[in-house]
């Protein structure tokens, strides 16, 4: 079984969290994707759907769903979304396609939050896939300097704007020991919109999807 078929059966397992007459957060990325293109067997439950990202609502609309403004609908009952490192602690890096702020709103305002991955994205600890961070633009030098004194290294993603029209700087090298003390201290530097660490609000459930079927990792 390939990653990419291990991104799909993570994405159906979701499915059964899905309950009548839902208000369901759709995240970003491939795997979410794979949810997306099932979620029309499951339509008739979805009351509301709020997206996380530009291209979330593209494809979500392509699907025939009318996409709700979150502040439309008040709190979200489910947030299904990807990640691009997970521990067995649920804590996540997030943001590898940019989203994070929106997935970071969604997560904090939804009452489960289901996270769906293949097994490469299952880690020990978090921090070999570079943190993104996004930032306003005019703070970028700031805080690249402020993350290098942190013992990061930045590295700016360059001719990328996030649907926000913020720049994302990648934070490689940064010994994340502590997740919530990590995302804690990054949240006090000016200038940053979001940290795509998820460690206060890490996902409810982990589904992986592996060689043998799902696993599925509960508080
Ligand atoms: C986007 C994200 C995605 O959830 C993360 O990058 C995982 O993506 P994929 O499912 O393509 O591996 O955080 O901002």
């Amino acid at each position: 079984m390939d990653q990419d078929q291990k991104k799909l059966i993570a994405a159906k397992a979701s499915l059964e969290y899905i309950e009548n007459g839902i208000v369901l957060g759709v995240g970003s990325g491939s795997t979410v994707n794979h949810l997306i293109d099932i979620l029309p067997s499951v339509r008739d439950k979805i009351e509301h759907v709020v997206s996380s990202s530009g291209a979330t609502s593209e494809l979500l609309k392509q699907r025939g769903f009318e996409v709700s403004m979150l502040n439309a609908v008040g709190d979200v009952d489910l947030y299904i979304d990807g990640a691009d490192e997970a521990t067995k602690h649920r804590q996540l890096i997030k943001g590898g396609g940019g989203a994070l702020t929106r997935e970071k709103i969604l997560a904090g305002a939804s009452r489960q939050f289901v996270c769906i991955i293949d097994d490469s994205k299952q880690v020990g600890m978090l921090g070999t896939f570079p943190l993104p961070i996004e930032v306003i633009p005019m703070a970028q030098s700031y805080v690249a300097r402020k993350l290098v004194r942190m013992g990061g290294q930045p590295v700016w993603r360059e001719k990328f704007v996030t649907d926000n029209g913020n720049h994302i700087l990648d934070i490689h090298n940064l010994l994340i020991t502590n997740p919530m003390e990590v995302e804690t201290r990054i949240n006090q530097i000016p200038g940053i919109v979001t940290v795509g660490l998820f460690a206060h609000r890490p996902a409810d459930i982990l589904i992986v999807g592996d060689e043998s079927g799902v696993r599925t990792l509960t508080a």
